[in-house]
């Protein structure tokens, strides 16, 4: 049901705040800093020997592997490798024993993640997935998992389900880290940060009028540049993404500092920047960046969380609430997939059903 919705992907993008909740509740473990999880079926032996973590997936569940692997090794300090579920299976890459591998998909029916995963029970993995649909083929397959608890997606655009997978592997990694080295302090600090996302992203939403006034205004744009560091990089290509699907404009990921490697010759006023700006160590480092977009002409929109970027910097400056470094990449989501909802609308897209795409790919 649609509700007082134009679009099932509005509709999603506005129940975020549930959908966090949903995938939290129950697993969070105040008095001991950490988080817990039912169906893993890895004792805590199993966690201390694992060498090596491998995520598989394809999309934009592959790019949540991408956050996953900041934050794990960031938190539970366990080396992470993201492979295309695709790429996966026909590779036959080498593997270390002790590698744990986690697939990821919203609808537990891709048939690339679903293949990954039976390759790499064949070879004796042990494989969990973070999958939302419950009672899914890859979910019915897998050795242990996590639920997503998102409710359905209708929208072809994934949205309430990426932000709640990267989540979960927030949740992972202080799990992880705290069966092997993470703090009491830090996981207190990361479990409270989980608890209280669910009020900033309805803070975060509130900036849907001022998001839908700039997608007037660059709507027109034939091309688009997406610009992130470290965690930020895979939310940059998620942007892309997002963009391309439903508006059909062309939309480019790079790591802000790779910009110089080749993107920069796109750069021209008819090619637009979106560079997340966390008020983080990286944060001069991406200004500067900015500074290289704007000496060619190029406009900027900044996504942040600084309140402190002077506003001569860029065209537009986009400020998202504060928070810890855990959740910040979910908090940086929000305003793209905003963006890119509304100038698919203003685009006149069929948003809900774009062309070519479908929801769940079970073709290979
Ligand atoms: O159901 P899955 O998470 O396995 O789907 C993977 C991709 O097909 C999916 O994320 C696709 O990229 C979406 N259309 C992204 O919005």
């Amino acid at each position: 049901q649609l509700g007082d919705f134009e679009h099932f992907m509005l509709k999603e993008i506005n129940e975020q705040p549930l959908a966090l909740e949903n995938a939290f509740r129950g697993r969070l473990n105040m008095s001991e800093g950490t988080c817990k999880f039912g169906g893993l079926n890895l004792s805590r032996k199993n966690i201390r020997q694992i060498d090596r973590i491998l995520i598989v997936a394809c999309g934009t569940a592959w790019h949540s592997g991408l956050v996953g692997e900041y934050l794990i090794e960031k938190y539970s300090r366990i080396p992470v490798e993201v492979e295309y579920a695709s790429e996966f299976r026909y590779r036959n890459a080498p593997m270390d024993k002790n590698t744990l591998v986690i697939v990821i998909s919203q609808s537990g029916e891709t048939i690339d993640t679903l293949e990954a995963q039976r390759e790499a029970q064949r070879k004796g993995y042990h494989v969990i997935g973070i999958i939302n649909n419950v009672g899914s083929t890859i979910a019915r397959e897998n050795d242990g998992g996590i639920y997503q608890h998102s409710g359905p997606e209708i929208g072809v655009a994934s949205t309430k389900a990426f932000t709640s997978q990267l989540l979960i592997l927030s949740m992972l990694s202080v799990y992880l880290g705290r069966t092997r080295d993470l703090s009491y302090a830090d996981g207190c600090q990361m479990v409270e940060a989980i608890r209280t996302l669910p009020k900033l992203v309805e803070q975060t939403l509130e900036l849907g009028e001022e998001i839908q006034s700039i997608a007037k205004a660059y709507a027109k744009n034939k091309d688009f540049l997406f610009l992130g560091r470290l965690e930020m990089f895979p939310i940059a290509l998620e942007g892309a993404l997002k963009l391309k699907e439903i508006s059909y404009i062309h939309a480019e990921g790079y790591p802000a500092a790779e910009m110089k490697h080749g993107p920069i010759a796109l750069i021209s006023e008819d090619c637009p920047s979106i560079v997340i700006v966390p008020d983080d160590e990286t944060l001069k480092k991406n200004l500067s960046s900015v500074q290289e977009v704007r000496a060619r002409k190029g406009k900027v929109i900044i996504i942040t969380d600084s309140y402190d970027i002077p506003a001569h910097l860029a065209d537009e400056i986009i400020t998202v609430p504060k928070s810890h470094n855990c959740v910040r990449p979910i908090l940086m989501t929000i305003p793209l997939q905003l963006l890119s909802y509304y100038i698919a609308v203003e685009l006149g897209r069929d948003v809900d059903k774009p062309r070519n795409l479908a929801k769940s790919v079970t073709v290979e």
